[in-house]
């Protein structure tokens, strides 16, 4: 059999596995906005994920309400497709968990197009106003838990009550071609959080929220960050790490590549707090990255201490080495356009920096050092102080 020949069997096969389509309306979801289509969204994951092959779910045209959605693995379809043509409403209610759509011990899933809109408004408006901890926590928008192989690609996240997307002990998840959209000055609607998973890929995307871009927290790796637009919010964080008791997982393995920063509070950061946690950062290379005004462009900080609670006159314990910035460029809001703030107990090591670009104000910027080693090379402006 040619190579081509065989290719069709395969493709044949493969579609004669794939379900027709589980259509959410089929089973009485309402496409009104206001009926809540839990229930229905669930009995039509329950049939999906018992099917074998492939299975679609077919969410239409129309906005549906769904309160809540947890949505289980294992399941016995290779594979579990969602469309969603239209687009998935939330509402501010309080709520005993902190998920709204999560999936959990999925192994083949991928989620595409429409929108996910978490109508995160009022609670950022208490948040605002009163005191945090008299509001609702609010909800992470979709969360992946314990899933591998996972696709979420050209969906629209808007105003989410909390983080937008977070990943969390899964491998294998590719989030690419979304745009997240909340106003600069929402509280806590990160972009997208990783924690204790590896294998994820999250690229072309357009972020914009009142907090991290992209967060990784203790135990992300093998993790590619390419072609990400970030602004307004905080940037591109590694961290906050050191914060997770004895043993806490490192970071390890991450190339951030392709970014646009615009307005942001920072641009690429490690941040750790000052304790005496230990965990590591190592080997991660930023290449290639534009900045615009953003007000730390080029920042360790390993001496986090918010309101000097807990943590003053400690110093991190987390080890940050193999850090390389390559072909970092644009504006900086701030004199201090890199800065190294590294832990004096734990010195940061093998920080390189090659071809860098940022002036403050049309002059050169500076740079800052402390406990950080490393070197420099082509043409580094500010100059470097390692
Ligand atoms: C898998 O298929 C079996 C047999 O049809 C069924 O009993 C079981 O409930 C299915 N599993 C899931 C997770 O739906
Ligand atoms: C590092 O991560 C990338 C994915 O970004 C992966 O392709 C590569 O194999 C990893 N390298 C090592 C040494 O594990």
């Amino acid at each position: 059999m040619t190579n081509l020949s065989f290719f069709l069997l395969f493709f044949i096969l493969l579609i004669s596995h794939t379900n027709a389509g589980f259509n959410v309306v089929d089973y009485g979801a309402t496409p009104d906005g206001e009926t809540d289509s839990s229930g229905p969204f669930l009995r039509t994951w329950a049939a999906a994920c018992a099917a074998f092959g492939q299975s679609n779910i077919v969410v239409p045209k129309g906005r549906f309400y769904v309160s809540m959605g947890a949505f289980h693995g294992p399941c016995n379809s290779s594979s579990v497709n969602v469309h969603v043509f239209g687009s998935i409403v939330g509402h501010a209610v309080p709520q005993k968990t902190q998920t709204w759509l999560v999936f959990r011990y999925v192994d083949g899933l991928s989620i595409q197009r429409g929108a996910i809109d978490g109508h995160g408004g009022e609670i950022w408006g208490c948040k605002l106003e009163r005191n945090k901890d008299e509001c609702p926590t609010g909800l992470t928008t979709l969360s992946i838990n314990h899933c591998k192989n996972v696709l979420v690609n050209g969906l629209t996240f808007i105003n989410s009550q909390l983080f937008h997307i977070a990943i969390f002990a899964s491998e294998f998840v590719t989030i690419q071609n979304v745009k997240i959209f909340a106003p600069e000055d929402s509280p806590n609607t990160d972009g997208i959080h990783v924690g204790m998973s590896n294998g994820i890929t999250i690229t072309n995307s357009y972020i914009k929220t009142g907090d991290d871009c992209i967060s990784l927290g203790p135990g992300s790796t093998d993790v590619l960050i390419d072609r990400v637009y970030c602004g307004p919010g905080h940037g591109i964080s590694i961290g906050s790490l050191g914060k997770g008791g004895d043993q806490e997982e490192g970071v390890q393995n991450v190339t951030v590549k392709s970014t646009v920063f615009s307005g942001t509070q920072n641009g690429l950061r490690i941040k750790t707090w000052g304790t005496n946690t230990k965990g590591f950062v190592s080997g991660v290379t930023f290449i290639d990255a534009v900045m615009r005004n953003v007000q730390n462009p080029i920042i360790i900080d390993q001496n986090y201490c918010p309101h000097s609670h807990d943590c003053p006159d400690q110093s991190s314990h987390v080890r940050v080495s193999n850090v390389k910035y390559e072909g970092i460029r644009g504006t900086s809001a701030t004199e201090k356009a890199v800065n190294f703030d590294c832990s004096e107990s734990n010195p940061c090591s093998g920080i390189s920096l090659k071809d860098i670009k940022l002036t403050y104000e049309n002059q050169a910027a500076q740079s800052f050092c402390k406990h950080a080693d490393g070197v420099a090379s082509g043409s580094i402006i500010p100059p470097s102080c390692l």
